[in-house]
């Protein structure tokens, strides 16, 4: 199993999309995919369960599992692609938290051993409890870029993180930005500037625009399912 985080301090570079539609990709392979909605906003948990109720969702989701009241069996939704999902509880983990601090690595060994062959965790543009957790769990972590003058720093305030967690003993297989929502030109300007990007970018396109936000898979043979695609190929 391989666990992926996608994280960037910087809102709305395409985190929710590309856990989305880097999940349907590797499940095309034939892999078997969980994804774990680890933003409190929960964008992912609405694409996934937008017919399950939300007192259903407030019964059982993630903030359970990290606090250790159910086990992550009673917290995963099953479907194509099953999912950990979130709701605006989320938001008071990290005070709850602040008094186990080893939750964390009760974390990381509960989903470690789940019977999957990727897990994609969605994270919050934030520096908190809820991306740390996840950043600790994983093995591959994503950053989506976009072409800004924020570029240089959303991807290195994630860097600084997991530096630290390296310096720790936390070992990572592969930390990369991914060049998400931009033209042909802005990815030449990505890759240009000397950081630790992916060969495949995600160009920005109605059609993934559309699909994210009325929650409809990609069709496989389309061009904008190929980018995914071409990034799961990176990662695999
Ligand atoms: N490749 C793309 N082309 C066009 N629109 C996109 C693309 N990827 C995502 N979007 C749209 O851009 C918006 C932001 O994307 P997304 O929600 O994935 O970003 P995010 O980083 O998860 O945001 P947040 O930080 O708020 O959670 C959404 O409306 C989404 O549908
Ligand atoms: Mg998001």
């Amino acid at each position: 199993m391989k666990i992926i985080s996608i994280c960037s301090v910087k809102g709305g570079v395409g985190k929710t999309a590309t856990t989305t539609f880097l999940a349907q990709a590797l499940h095309a392979r034939g892999y078997k995919i969980l994804v774990i909605d680890s933003d409190a906003n929960n964008n992912l948990t609405d694409y996934h369960l937008r017919n399950t109720s939300v007192d259903e969702i407030e019964s059982r989701n993630l903030y359970h599992l990290i606090t250790g009241e159910m086990t992550p069996d009673e917290v995963i939704y099953n479907g194509d692609i099953d999912i950990i999902p979130c709701t605006l509880s989320l938001h008071k983990i990290g005070l709850i938290m602040t008094s186990k601090p080893t939750a964390i690595m009760h974390f990381q060994k509960s989903i470690k051993r789940l019977d999957y062959d990727y897990v994609l965790i969605d994270s919050p543009p934030a520096l908190g409890y809820e991306l740390t957790n996840a950043l600790y769990a994983s093995d591959v972590v994503l950053i989506p870029a976009n072409l800004t003058r924020w570029t240089l720093q959303s991807i290195q305030i994630i860097q600084e993180q997991i530096n630290e967690m390296k310096s720790d003993g936390k070992k990572f297989l592969s930390v990369k930005a991914v060049p998400s929502i931009v033209t042909e030109k802005e990815n030449q300007v990505l890759q240009s500037m000397g950081l630790d990007f992916t060969e495949s970018f995600i160009k920005k396109a109605g059609a993934i625009k559309t699909a994210h936000d009325n929650a409809v898979w990609l069709k496989k043979d389309s061009a904008v399912f190929e980018y995914f695609n071409n990034l799961a190929g990176e990662i695999i």
